[in-house]
């Protein structure tokens, strides 16, 4: 780290974490969905994944490796948790509120479940760590998934009054609200991809699901502003690094065509609707007619090229925005942490350089705080700077996430 202090005074140092991956015990459109595809899931490991994968991670040939259950018991050891992460330095964190808890049934809200959220926004404000909190991080309850979930017609009613709830029990504890979380990806595994819930393949519905979480987004800003004029509302996006090899023309047009259609145009519909920019970042494809990965030779555990200097490329193509941005997520599978502080340190590296030339950067969350469930995949891939036994539920805090807690300190 350089002498001369980059980050600005109070900017935001933490990790994240999603409801459903790390709480334990949701009953929502994933959790049934994990039960009906466990066995093939298992199944269909041995073709999916390379040989030093499967050699690596037996666990993903069995089937209670895709049961999220009790996930991290992060729901019971929050309190642990937040201890760790002060620890570690932070001064904030980001998770996400569980609407199938909120709302188990349509229009029934569960008081004591808000109860619950407000005790964990509490416990981090015990120890000085600025809650950022997501609205929705991709699972559905199950009444609405049997409507017909992103695809129903009212889901922007729903939301409407989900966020309602939500904000005006919890509003006044709270400035940063995520209401979506990457909202594309999530339509595209499922509409287009098809290999997340609802695994329905069709183009028409991932533009209709993709406009309706817009609606959303818009109707639950102008909420949640209305209630407190003073909160802070932004979406996370999840936004690649396209690169254009050797600068060659139809790469260029292809590149230009990916920045717009999957970085830019969802911002650029949000437009008026949004105080900051929350930015995913963990991917670089190299364009040569083809969308190819990267040709790094450092690769996570999920053999996702890494290439942390791409940071700083999405950050600067966000600029024009003039509008704050919080890295909302940046991070890695490494069970043997072989790679993650290289990792950090090198993201940091590029948001300092991106500080300089002008962008308006405000706070960085690792992606994750704990080793979580994740999505598909279930709980091989470890992102965390946390390990967690999944046998015991003890937490043994990883070399890099001290590696972090000096880079925090060191740019005070
Ligand atoms: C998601 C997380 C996920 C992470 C790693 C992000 O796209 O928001 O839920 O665990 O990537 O795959």
């Amino acid at each position: 780290m350089k002498d001369k202090k980059v980050f600005p005074k109070g900017f935001y140092w933490g990790a994240s974490t999603s409801a459903h991956q790390v709480e334990g015990g949701n009953i929502n459109n994933w959790s049934q969905w994990e039960k009906e595809n466990a066995n093939r899931l298992a199944e269909e490991a041995r073709n999916k994944w390379q040989d030093w994968q499967l050699k690596k991670f037996p666990e993903m040939l069995d089937s209670q490796n895709y049961i999220s259950g009790k996930a991290a018991d992060h729901y019971n050891r929050y309190e642990e948790d937040f201890d760790i992460a002060k620890k570690l330095g932070h001064n904030a964190h980001r998770f996400s509120i569980e609407w199938s808890r909120i709302e188990p049934e349509e229009g029934k809200f569960n008081e004591k479940e808000i109860e619950h959220y407000r005790k964990v926004i509490k416990s981090l404000k015990k120890r000085n760590i600025e809650p950022f909190v997501t609205l929705w991080h991709w699972t559905l309850p199950l009444w609405l998934k049997n409507k017909g979930g992103l695809k129903s017609k009212k889901i922007v009613e729903y939301f409407s009054r989900y966020t309602e709830r939500v904000v005006n029990g919890l509003g006044d504890q709270v400035t940063f609200w995520i209401t979506l979380n990457e909202p594309l990806v999530c339509t595209g595994h499922a509409y287009l991809r098809s290999d997340w819930p609802p695994q329905k393949f069709n183009p028409l519905t991932y533009i209709t699901t993709s406009n309706n979480l817009i609606e959303s987004h818009k109707k639950a800003f102008e909420i949640i502003k209305q209630i407190n004029p003073k909160a802070q509302v932004g979406v996370a996006r999840h936004n690649n690094y396209f690169e254009a090899y050797k600068g060659r023309l139809v790469n260029k047009a292809i590149k230009n065509i990916a920045d717009w259609k999957w970085n830019l145009s969802f911002l650029n519909k949000i437009r008026d609707y949004q105080d900051f920019i929350g930015l995913n970042y963990y991917h670089h494809f190299r364009i040569s007619c083809t969308f190819k990965k990267n040709k790094s030779e450092k690769v996570s555990n999920m053999d996702w090229k890494l290439y942390p200097k791409g940071i700083y490329k999405v950050l600067m193509q966000l600029k024009k925005y003039n509008i704050p941005i919080y890295v909302t997520e940046s991070g890695l599978a490494d069970r043997d942490d072989k790679n993650r502080s290289w990792y950090i340190k090198e993201t940091v590296r590029s948001l300092e350089k991106a500080i300089t030339a002008g962008v308006d950067l405000k706070g960085y969350f690792y992606w994750s705080l704990l080793d979580n469930f994740e999505w598909d995949k279930g709980f091989w891939p470890r992102f965390g700077l946390v390990e967690i036994d999944y046998e015991s539920y003890k937490r043994k805090v990883r070399n890099s996430a001290k590696e972090y807690k000096k880079i925090i300190e060191s740019s005070k």
